[in-house]
């Protein structure tokens, strides 16, 4: 696992090297190391404190590292923090104060302030306003929008200057399931155009469902490594549950996967919960058509944890969550 190509000076994407930031004596990032990469969504996940504000910040140039380096699209934050400023979007867990400002001044503005002239910053605040779907909403005080439109919002201010890396501090906070599913849309959008994009969570589910690649981050440090690719090609587990059939209901869902042909090494039984470890999703497919046909009363039939989780459990317990863990 490792990227060679991330000692490259000329490595795309972002590139983090013993980066370390203390505050007093609060050790907030005591040494990480990653690389995300080009055309890649890239979850940074760790508990409340971790240190992954800290991080995003000296990634955004907002605040200096006492060790290690940062390349932004080969530019270092430290000595030129205006090309990191050029190359990168950022949006901040919690959106600045200009709660009296329109969507379409703050857009504007924004647009000004990266030295775009004026009709032009105008014009893109408009195509942004469209994209963001705050046209209705685009000439009133951006204190009336609604979480998920507050998030748009941000997502547009950081997307301004048309950048190529996009930082993203907790953006799924609070959001609720549409809008999510909007926000993960935009993201796989932005790194299939070949961005690269680094967000972060205290959300493992939440993350799931926005990241390919992942670093897990606790007290300060990257765990279990540097970039991990998510375990989306192992094996998983999926978690059956059929109809109550009294006392013998599990044994008897136990008794049904073993008849039609479901190795006894794959399945584990918890209280009326059957799990079974299938390599790929046609598979799972097979097993639901079999258990159907064999008239079991299957009330639930899902994938037990989602890619993100498993990796992490995988950590956990010591795999390589890369290499096939089962
Ligand atoms: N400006 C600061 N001054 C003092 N301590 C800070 C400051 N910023 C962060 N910390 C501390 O650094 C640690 C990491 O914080 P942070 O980077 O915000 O973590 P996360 O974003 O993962 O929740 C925490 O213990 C936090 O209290
Ligand atoms: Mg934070």
């Amino acid at each position: 696992m490792t990227d060679h190509d991330a000692h490259a000076p000329d490595a795309g994407g972002i590139v983090v090297e013993g980066v370390a930031r203390s505050f007093g004596s609060v050790q907030a990032v005591r040494e990480m190391s990653f690389h995300a990469l080009p055309g890649r969504v890239t979850g940074l996940i760790g508990p409340n404190g971790a240190g992954k504000t800290t991080l995003l910040l000296m990634l955004a140039s907002l605040l200096a590292p006492e060790a290690g380096s940062i390349r932004i699209e080969g530019a270092d934050p430290v000595h030129d923090p205006r090309a990191v400023r050029r190359a990168m979007g950022w949006m901040p867990d919690v959106l600045g104060t200009w709660r009296t400002l329109s969507p379409r001044v703050i857009l504007t503005t924004v647009g000004r302030l990266h030295g775009i002239p004026r009709a032009a910053a105008r014009a893109r605040a408009d195509e942004l306003l469209v994209e963001a779907r705050l046209e209705e909403l685009a000439d009133r005080p951006s204190r009336v929008l609604s979480r998920g439109q507050q998030q748009r919002l941000g997502l547009a201010r950081a997307l301004v200057h048309r950048p190529r890396v996009l930082l993203l501090d907790e953006p799924a906070a609070g959001l609720d399931p549409t809008s999510r599913v909007e926000l993960r849309g935009l993201l796989r959008g932005f790194a299939a155009g070949g961005g690269t994009v680094l967000i972060s969570s205290h959300d493992l589910s939440e993350l799931d469902e926005m990241a390919e690649d992942a670093v897990f981050v606790d007290r300060g440090e990257v765990v279990g490594g540097e970039r991990l690719v998510l375990a989306r090609q192992a094996a998983r587990e999926w978690r059956i549950r059929a109809l109550d059939q009294g006392a013998s209901g599990t044994s008897a869902l136990n008794y049904q996967l073993a008849n039609i042909g479901v190795a006894f090494d794959r399945v584990r039984i918890e209280g009326e919960i059957a799990y079974v470890a299938l390599d790929r999703d046609e598979d799972a497919a097979d097993v639901l058509g079999r258990l159907v046909r064999a008239g079991v009363a299957i009330t639930h039939f899902a994938p037990a944890v989602g890619d993100i989780e498993r990796t992490y459990l995988g950590l956990a317990n010591g795999a390589d969550p890369s290499g096939g863990a089962r």
